[in-house]
């Protein structure tokens, strides 16, 4: 169990194994950098040169404290990059690097004031450390436990005991649904099923009391989720339709709801493309394509803790995508939840048609609003790259929302147009609608498709297609799945 203890003390008596000091860009050695260097005869400085540290953010340094000459056995400096842009998400990276190198070694560290001088800097503080310290390891047959930091020292004299307490609470309830979400994007297909999603759902109901519905293939069908039932055909494993509420009005203070808004999650447990197979480089991976899923799990898990006063619908489509002898073909049409037909062009367009169904339901339910999440497109990869989402939708009041949310959460969101030059792409002579254009502007034609099942109600689609997953591990990040869009999602419902 981590405990944050909020000290007022002299730093350089300070007693602690490690001192993490945030450094901002090229800053000049004045206040405790200045102190702590010149009690360690200016080494601080000279090993920064050396290294090239400079502050920047990623960067970091450590030198061992000579035995006696300050309270810390080390120090270890952060760059929280420019002081002009200092933002949350520094903090959160800066901890997340300091977690990285001293997770295992110590369990007790300390940190500077520069950490708690922004407004939800503890937050990420505390968030950016439970992030840097996740493994999933699960199958590793040799790993060893490592050594969880038990105690951190915050050094700031203006801190409240209230506000620490509140923010170490949020940044925990953050961390725990960013860690599901991880979690089950990491787990194998074999694992993670259409059926394990729902189970999890239902775990999560049992825990918290937030309603919770399950339509298995029978219901799917029955009810007309043409899409799911048509994506779902080519696997043994049967699909699922997975609903989740959360309501407000028994909560605190009698709040009735202002609001009723849905998050849907694409929760396709592994994309092999179907019958449209994937080259194997391509499939490599797509125990992802359940990430936005995985977000609305993780979101809806927190919503009881942090009690939001709108009413909250996490729905998720869920199914595998295969080439069963069953398998459902490029030519055939198939009919969506809300009447729409649509001719199937290519089945490895299929996390847009099981949203098909979703996003119909959601319009059902009377919501005021919808945001989907999905690892929709590699054109969105493409164009954006693999640390940034595109936001597109109906509603650029909405839009503006979500972007402004995912700013707060230093979680990387971009806007993409809805070119009505681009809606001839979808057109079809047989059905309603094609599932899939040409490859140029992918990602909107993508949108441009689920926005034909949201009705008039505002939507925002986020294509979580790049961040969801990290390929590659760098100092910040760890191969796997990453838990984005939680924090943006949390934002953006508490933010009503
Ligand atoms: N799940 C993929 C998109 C994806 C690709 C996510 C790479 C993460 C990494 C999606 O179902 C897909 O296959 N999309 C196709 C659409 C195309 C057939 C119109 C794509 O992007 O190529
Ligand atoms: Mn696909
Ligand atoms: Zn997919």
């Amino acid at each position: 169990m981590l405990e944050i203890i909020n000290v007022d003390k002299n730093i350089l008596k300070l007693k602690t194994n490690t001192l993490v000091i945030g450094v901002f860009k090229n800053e000049k050695y004045s206040g405790v950098l200045r102190d702590v260097n010149s009690e360690l005869d200016g080494v601080l400085r000279s090993i920064s040169k050396d290294r090239g540290f400079d502050g920047s953010e990623g960067d970091s340094v450590t030198v061992n404290a000579t035995y006696g000459k300050i309270g810390a056995s080390r120090v270890m400096l952060v760059g929280l990059g420019p002081k002009s842009d200092y933002t949350r998400s520094a903090v959160k990276k800066a901890a997340i690097l300091a977690a990285g190198e001293l997770r295992g070694h110590t369990e007790e560290i300390a940190f500077s004031s520069e950490f708690s001088r922004i407004e939800g800097g503890i937050a990420a503080l505390i968030e950016g450390l439970l992030e840097g310290s996740y493994d999933f390891d699960k199958y590793k047959t040799e790993a060893k436990p490592k050594k969880e930091f038990k105690k951190i020292q915050l050094v700031s004299k203006r801190l409240k005991e209230g506000s620490l307490k509140e923010e170490v609470r949020f940044a925990k309830v953050i961390s725990d649904s960013i860690k599901i979400a991880r979690d089950l994007v990491n787990e194998p297909p074999l694992y993670v099923t259409p059926a394990k999603l729902a189970e999890v759902a239902l775990e999560i109901s049992a825990d918290t009391g937030l309603g919770c519905e399950i339509f298995d293939r029978a219901q799917i069908e029955k009810r007309g989720m043409g899409g799911i039932e048509a994506v779902s055909r080519g696997s043994d494993v049967p699909p699922r339709f997975i609903h989740l509420t959360y309501e407000p009005k028994k909560y605190k203070d009698g709040r009735k709801p202002k609001k009723t808004i849905a998050i849907v999650g694409k929760g396709i447990t592994f994309d092999s493309g179907g019958l449209c197979l994937k080259p194997a480089d391509s499939m490599r991976g797509m125990k992802m394509d359940m990430a936005g899923a995985a977000v609305v799990l993780g979101v809806m898990k927190a919503l009881p803790e942090l009690l939001p006063s709108v009413r909250v619908h996490g729905l998720i489509p869920a199914s595998e995508n295969m080439t069963g002898a069953k398998a459902y073909k490029p030519d055939d049409v198939i009919r969506a939840y809300n009447g729409k037909t649509i001719e199937v062009i290519n089945t490895d367009a299929e996390g847009r048609v099981v949203l098909s169904d979703a996003l119909s339901y959601a319009v059902e339910l009377g919501v005021d609003e919808i945001v989907d999440l999905a690892t929709l497109t590699g054109a969105c990869m493409v164009g954006l790259g693999s640390f940034t989402a595109g936001v597109m939708g109906n509603d650029q009041k909405l839009a503006q929302r979500i972007l402004r949310a995912s700013e707060k959460a230093g979680e990387k969101m971009w806007q993409l147009p809805m070119d009505d030059e681009l809606r001839d792409e979808l057109k079809s002579s047989v059905a309603d609608i094609k599932n899939a254009g040409s490859r140029l502007g992918g990602a909107i034609t993508a949108a441009m498709f689920l926005e034909q099942f949201v009705s008039n109600v505002p939507w925002v689609h986020i294509d979580i297609a790049g961040p969801a997953y990290s390929e590659k591990r760098s100092s910040l990040r760890k191969v796997g799945g990453t838990g984005f869009g939680v924090s943006t999602i949390i934002e953006y419902i508490q933010g009503k």
